[in-house]
């Protein structure tokens, strides 16, 4: 009887359970979208009660397309989209208001006020985070602020605050009947609310934005047996052992465990993260620090991470909102029907620019125009921005940590594009090397679980399990490269001070 690993991973744009088998192959997945809601301009929010009911039935689904069981499988793990922000009710489990989702701006204002006292770094030394609307906490004084009642809860201690894994992980083990109130620290580490060094809650941060202590899951380490799943549904009994931020599973997944070894991911946004090891590296450059993983009870590794906020959800918008093509891949033979990018450049700072910008007031343009500019050189500049916003954070990390990147792992959903991994060789002037497993984001949470159940012996293991698919190399005159990218540059330019 061969035995699995299976790995929730709850997305920006969707939920899936993938199942893997001892070699790190992918034996089964399921997958189901959910609803982006926009309530307003810079607001984005998820229906949690939605992406509870799509994790059991992804979970559900991934057993019966292979005709599996759940004794099939050994543990479970969980990676999420990080920093969205859910608050419920611990007696009947109800969120109080939806997921705020990480790309959401709204919290400009409680972010420009607490910089009032100490400016954007106030936070940085002890999270390694600049002050931004990207991270939770400013998200749970909003809710707090704003939802009717939800304070005076907060404060009797009724209400439960989670990022995504909270949340599934809560429910999965009982919800209101014993569910499990945990984090890990590459999760907690995106609050706004962690010490980097203790691990553990800086009440002081709480306290400053008005976030009762009571509210906050408890921090365990990314692998280990939290508790068991639930009675009911999949995965029934089974051990969840692994939490690990999407980002962060993805470079444990990618087999990036030793400092200097560095991925990014191609999702809906791209974000690369570059193992410092167990030491802290605080950035120069606008990068973040951030925790990469913490095994048992190893020290925690450490990463610098280069956040981009929109780049494969550009291409769902050039869909979604312009109808300019009608799925998602046609945007490689539209792109391919013109040479270049005919003077075009697409900066797509929807929800301001992230690494290593950090400004909120920007938002998004296409610059270059003329009469000239088709839909085939917008497709172009669309694919080109992915690439771009990639060099600017390599950039910033060749230049924090003073050694170049020879070599760049891709994995995610936009690297079956080969215009695009061609395009970024060139743009970068390194290597860009796929590997068999592109969905490294689920496979790095179930590393993290089956770790912690004996079910993988040690690191080593994923080492071994890690295969190369495929290698771009750089193909462009380098002239040409400092001359479109320094234009790129220029482009940035005109999307800042956008918002008074
Ligand atoms: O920080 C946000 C990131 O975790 C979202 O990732 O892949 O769900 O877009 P993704």
């Amino acid at each position: 009887m061969s035995q699995y690993v299976a790995a929730i991973d709850q997305g920006t744009t969707s939920t899936r359970c993938m199942i893997f088998d001892h070699s790190g192959r992918v034996v089964s997945v399921d997958q189901r979208e959910h609803k982006q809601i926009f309530p307003q301009a810079g607001w984005v929010e998820h229906d949690p009660e939605e992406v509870w009911r799509n994790t059991r039935e992804v979970c559900a689904g991934a057993l019966a397309k292979k005709d599996l069981v759940t004794s099939d499988v050994v543990a479970v793990g969980i990676t999420n989209q990080r920093e969205t922000a859910v608050v419920w009710d611990r007696t009947t489990g109800k969120p109080v208001y939806n997921a705020i989702v990480w790309q959401d701006t709204r919290t400009d204002r409680i972010v420009d006020e607490l910089g009032r006292d100490g400016g954007p770094d106030r936070y940085r030394a002890r999270t390694g985070l600049p002050l931004a609307t990207y991270f939770s906490g400013p998200k749970v004084k909003w809710i707090l602020d704003n939802v009717d009642g939800a304070r005076a809860k907060a404060e009797a201690g009724d209400l439960l605050f989670g990022n995504m894994d909270t949340w599934v992980l809560w429910n999965a083990t009982g919800g209101p009947n014993g569910g499990l109130h945990y984090t890990d620290p590459t999760n907690a580490s995106r609050t706004m609310l962690m010490d980097l060094d203790t691990l553990s809650w800086a009440e002081d941060h709480a306290a400053d934005m008005g976030i009762p202590v009571s509210m906050l899951p408890e921090i365990r380490s990314s692998s280990e047996v939290y508790g068991n799943i639930r009675e009911r549904g999949a995965f029934a009994g089974l051990p969840v052992a692994g939490i690990l931020g999407d980002q962060q599973a993805a470079t444990f997944g990618q087999a990036c465990l030793s400092p200097g070894e560095a991925k990014n991911t191609y999702g809906t946004g791209n974000f690369v993260l570059l193992n410092t090891g167990t030491e802290k590296v605080m950035s120069e450059n606008g990068l973040l620090t951030t925790v990469c993983y913490k095994i048992g009870d190893n020290d925690a590794v450490y990463a610098l991470e280069g956040s981009i906020a929109v780049t494969g959800s550009l291409v769902q918008w050039l869909r979604d909102n312009l109808g300019i093509i009608a799925a998602a891949p046609e945007i490689e033979p539209l792109a391919r029907s013109v040479d270049d990018n005919g003077g075009a450049y697409f900066v797509p700072a929807f929800s301001g620019l992230f690494a290593p910008y950090w400004r909120s007031d920007a938002r998004g343009a296409i610059v270059g125009l003329t009469r000239f500019v088709s839909k085939g050189h917008i497709a172009r500049a669309v694919l080109e921005a992915t690439a771009f916003q990639s060099r600017e954070v390599i950039d910033a990390m060749n230049a924090d940590s003073g050694v170049a990147l020879t070599s760049l792992k891709v994995d995610g959903g936009m690297v079956a594009n080969e215009l695009l991994m061609q395009f970024q060789a060139d743009i970068l002037g390194v290597p860009v090397i796929r590997p068999v497993v592109a969905e490294t984001t689920a496979l790095g949470a179930a590393y993290a679980a089956g770790l912690a159940v004996g079910f993988w012996g040690s690191e080593d293991d994923i080492r071994t399990n890690w295969a190369q698919d495929k290698q771009w190399d750089p193909d462009m005159d380098e002239a040409h490269r400092e001359k479109i990218y320094r234009t790129w540059k220029k482009a940035v330019t005109k999307t800042f001070d956008w918002v008074e």
